[in-house]
């Protein structure tokens, strides 16, 4: 019949405003798929039910379908298109609808909606992925019980997933089999999943609290099956983790999980069918570093976690998207905080906070946590939604304590179990079970920006009295040009400098006003201020501390993220200090990494963290005006520095960290990670040896971690064997895409010089790709976050990303979209620079055909 319009970059808005309920309802839906991967036909029957007392018509949504058939009541009826919607008029309050539409999976590149991915057919819908599926209005507040059947070869695809329970399977005559799936819980249409391939899986049981027996699964091809041991284990942890902490039992006598190697995103928690990025979840100590191990379990958790804070609840619209995500973060990273050391899993949340949020609040796509507009969804699945959501719900955590918390989320479960809510709600809940009132502090919510608080401490040592004056305010973000003052949790305690006793016990001070001042009597020694313990709120604190206060918190803080804090800030301030005023004094953090190396008290990965030197980027970020060859020079200088003063202690503590044999435990983590860091210092002291010591390390070592850290290593420097080390880890793991994943970033990320030149070479090998999302990202991405070499002088870097992401639009607007903030942040450098960012952005814009999705990131970034 007629081909709906294909998405396209007309500028609308959404705005949260506009919000009204759905005209009709739709409680039941019957889904038959035919599937292949050239030609899928869907048939799908609506059962719709009229919402309220109106005679507006029902709208369904569609992007790409090939509509073979429309019937109202059993009877045809010719279509109507309303923009990019089919309008159908209805007479009564309940009619039953039937489409029939033709897909082809193999030609979706967007990899939104049914696609193919290595032999599989999956699916992809949220935010707005069902309507490239079939017709149906796709919008989270409309929740519908799902009946699925699957027919498909049975020889291609042995294994047909869906939502919910299985009901029936048999074969079909041709070498076609079937299956049903029935799911008991009404869901939103972005929940919907489908997967058929050829698939094993690892299965174990696992019996809820109350005793309901669950099977749970994880699907992946054959050769990735020793792969899986990891994710499944950190499957049981996570749900025996949220029946404790948060009361929360699972709900489906099924729960799968299938990993996918072509995905936008991390992961996906499809009602009892989460699909996966592959990197996700497969981990061995070969093919693996810590940090997959971690980020696996985390995903894997917070995926599950979602079955609660996101399926049984779920978001009215999608300017609530934080309802879900933010809640979500918190959970994963309480989950994660909980398996090893709480201090350090809230050094590295932070440090991505810090990499990511605090520039997207502070460039031209800033946008509040609950946004008011969007032109395109896809845009908002940001660190902003995720991380900083995160951070305003840890910061209602505080504020109430635990207990009071925790009856907050058990009333928000209760009241919205089965319905689309609001953060309103979620908030609503917090205060109505603890009395707390949240009025001012949901500004959290509504105002974008990262607030900014001055510290001053006085003393007077006459009166025994202390004084803390605080000042917050929080800076203009586009279409926000004035703010009123947020209320922040600050946890304060003050130190004598003399004894490095505590003057008296932490207080968690409510700071509402714009300014406030606080008084501590009996203060009789000089008092070291230490602020925003465990980054209690997530603001950038100007304290203005000498480095002799910073160097005595680094050694005398009780709270280890204010220790950490404590040496990052006075290496941020040296370096910063190095860059605008052309030298720096070294001497006060030489001494304190020398202390904090030596100190026999820390665990090793807190030694890593608070030894490394800050990003470039983020040094970048504490300047109006970045010179990425100024700080880059700098930074390598201190480097340096540190690396030859305390030579023997950085060697100490590379031997000190070795371990015969791999081991996944916090201990051994902590060992690796202290390793590759003294390892880096050892390189870059210079030292004859270091390059052999690293190639002997890189070609020894039993697991990925020891072996990409040296890799690491050899990258950055000029060493002869950098290249063989290069070839030989290339050949070693060809065939393995994960790995090759790395060997693409690695080389994109190297602060070497003449990282331009190889990183446009490397678009040129035949194992890169733009159609796999994690290989673009792999190459593209980290090199678009690597500041010295984006920004090489002559605009090269800019012209080379514009490329890219002019090709990658045409495939898969959403993960193109995703790496535009790169070239968005012109404004912060020099006129050449600023310049040719901006040209790169207007050659991007001038492309006939542009996405939405990318219209509205470099529109924006424009501006
Ligand atoms: N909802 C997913 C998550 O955070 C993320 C996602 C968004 C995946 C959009 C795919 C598409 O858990
Ligand atoms: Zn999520």
């Amino acid at each position: 019949m007629l081909d709906a319009l294909s998405a396209s970059a007309q500028p609308r808005v959404v705005r949260r405003g506009d919000y009204a309920p759905p005209a009709w309802l739709v409680p039941d839906l019957a889904l038959h798929f035919t599937l292949d991967p050239a030609r899928t036909i869907v048939r799908a029957t609506l059962k719709v039910e009229r919402n309220g007392a109106h005679d507006l018509p029902l709208l369904l949504d569609g992007d790409g379908l090939e509509l073979l058939a429309l019937r109202v009541d059993g009877a045809a009826v010719d279509p109507v298109f309303a923009g990019e919607q089919l309008s159908i008029a209805l007479a009564g309050d309940a009619h039953e609808i039937e489409t029939e539409v033709a897909l082809a999976p193999e030609r979706n590149t967007q990899l939104m909606g049914l696609y193919a991915s290595g032999g599989l057919l999956c699916t992809q819908c949220e935010a707005e992925g069902f309507r490239r599926i079939t017709w149906f209005p796709d919008r989270p507040d409309i929740l519908t019980r799902y009946r699925v059947r699957l027919e498909a070869d049975k020889a291609r695809y042995p294994i047909l997933l869906s939502n919910g329970d299985p009901v029936a399977s048999g074969d079909l005559a041709g070498g076609r089999h079937f299956a049903e799936w029935h799911d008991p819980f009404p869901k939103p249409s972005y929940l919907f999943a489908l997967v058929a391939g050829d698939l094993v899986a690892n299965r174990t049981g696992f019996v809820t609290r109350s005793g309901r027996e669950v099977s749970l699964a994880i699907w992946v091809r054959a050769p990735d099956l020793a792969k899986t041991d990891h994710a499944l284990h950190a499957l049981e942890t996570a749900m025996r983790w949220d029946e404790q902490v948060y009361g929360r039992e699972y709900d489906l006598d099924v729960f799968n999980i299938v990993a996918v190697d072509d995905f936008n995103f991390g992961a996906m928690e499809n009602k009892g069918l989460n699909i996966f990025n592959s990197r996700y979840i497969l981990a061995d100590p070969d093919t693996a570093t810590d940090y997959d191990y971690d980020a696996v379990a985390a995903v894997v958790a917070h995926e599950y976690f979602h079955n609660w804070s996101g399926n049984r609840v779920t978001c009215r619209d999608w300017f609530q998207l934080s309802l879900k995500e933010g809640f979500t973060v918190l959970r994963d990273q309480q989950f994660s905080a909980d398996q090893g050391s709480p201090a350090v899993k809230r050094i590295e949340d932070v440090r991505s906070l810090r990499a990511a949020q605090f520039p997207e609040d502070a460039g031209p796509l800033a946008h509040p946590v609950r946004p008011d507009e969007y032109q395109e969804i896809s845009n908002f699945y940001t660190a902003t939604i995720y991380n900083k959501g995160a951070e305003v719900i840890r910061m209602m955590h505080t504020m109430l304590g635990a207990e009071r918390f925790r009856q907050g989320a058990d009333l928000y479960f209760d009241r919205h179990d089965g319905t689309a809510a609001t953060v309103e709600d979620f908030v609503r809940a917090m205060e109505d079970a603890s009395g707390a009132d949240l009025a001012q502090f949901r500004l959290w919510y509504s105002q974008a920006g990262t607030p900014r608080v001055q510290a001053l401490l006085s003393h007077e040592p006459g009166d025994g009295r202390a004084r803390l004056s605080l000042r917050q305010s929080v800076p203009p973000t586009p279409g926000q040009p004035v703010k009123q003052p947020m209320a922040l949790p600050l946890r304060i305690k003050l130190f004598g400098a003399e004894t490095a006793a505590p003057l008296a016990a932490e207080q968690l001070v409510e700071l509402r006003d714009e300014t406030a001042e606080i008084v501590f009597e009996g203060v009789s020694e000089r008092p070291v201020l230490s602020i925003n313990r465990g980054f209690s709120a997530p603001v950038i604190v100007d304290a203005n501390r000498p480095a002799a206060d910073l160097a005595f918190l680094s050694a005398h803080d009780d709270d280890p993220f204010a220790r950490y804090e404590a040496i990052q800030q006075l290496m941020l301030d040296t370096l910063v200090l190095g860059v605008t005023q052309g030298r720096a004094d070294h001497g006060a953090v030489i001494a304190a990494v020398r202390a904090t190396l030596r100190d026999r008290a820390l665990d090793a990965a807190f030694i890593a963290e608070a030894v490394l030197l800050p990003s470039e980027s983020f040094i970048g970020d504490q300047m109006a005006m970045v010179d990425p060859e100024a700080i880059h020079r700098v930074r390598e200088a201190l480097r340096r520095d540190l690396a030859q003063s305390l030579a023997a202690d950085w060697r100490a503590a590379y031997e000190g960290a070795h371990a015969n044999r791999f081991e996944y435990s916090p201990a051994a983590k902590g060992a690796r990670r202290l390793r590759t860091v003294s390892l880096g210092y050892v390189m870059a002291s210079g030292a004859p040896d270091a390059p052999e010591i690293a190639f002997a390390q890189f070609e020894a070592a039993d697991n990925m971690t020891d072996r990409q850290g040296a890799l690491t290593a050899l990258v950055n420097s000029d060493a002869d064997c950098r290249e063989a080390a290069l070839d030989i880890f290339y050949h070693r793991y060809s065939d393995n895409a994960l790995v090759l994943d790395k060997w693409f970033s690695t080389q994109a990320l190297a602060t070497r010089d003449g990282t331009l030149d190889r990183v446009i070479e490397l678009a040129q090998h035949r194992d890169f790709t733009l159609a796999n999302p994690n290989r673009a990202r792999a190459l593209v991405g980290a090199f678009s976050v690597n500041q010295r070499a984006f920004h090489t002088a002559g605009g090269g870097g800019y012209a080379f990303v514009a490329d890219q992401l002019i090709a990658l639009d045409k495939l898969n607007p959403q993960t193109a979209a995703k790496l535009v903030p790169a070239l968005g942040r012109w404004r912060r450098f020099d006129a050449e620079r600023a310049q040719a960012m901006r040209g790169a952005l207007e050659r991007i814009l001038a492309v006939p055909g542009i996405s939405r999705d990318m219209f509205e990131q470099v529109s924006k970034s424009l501006e």
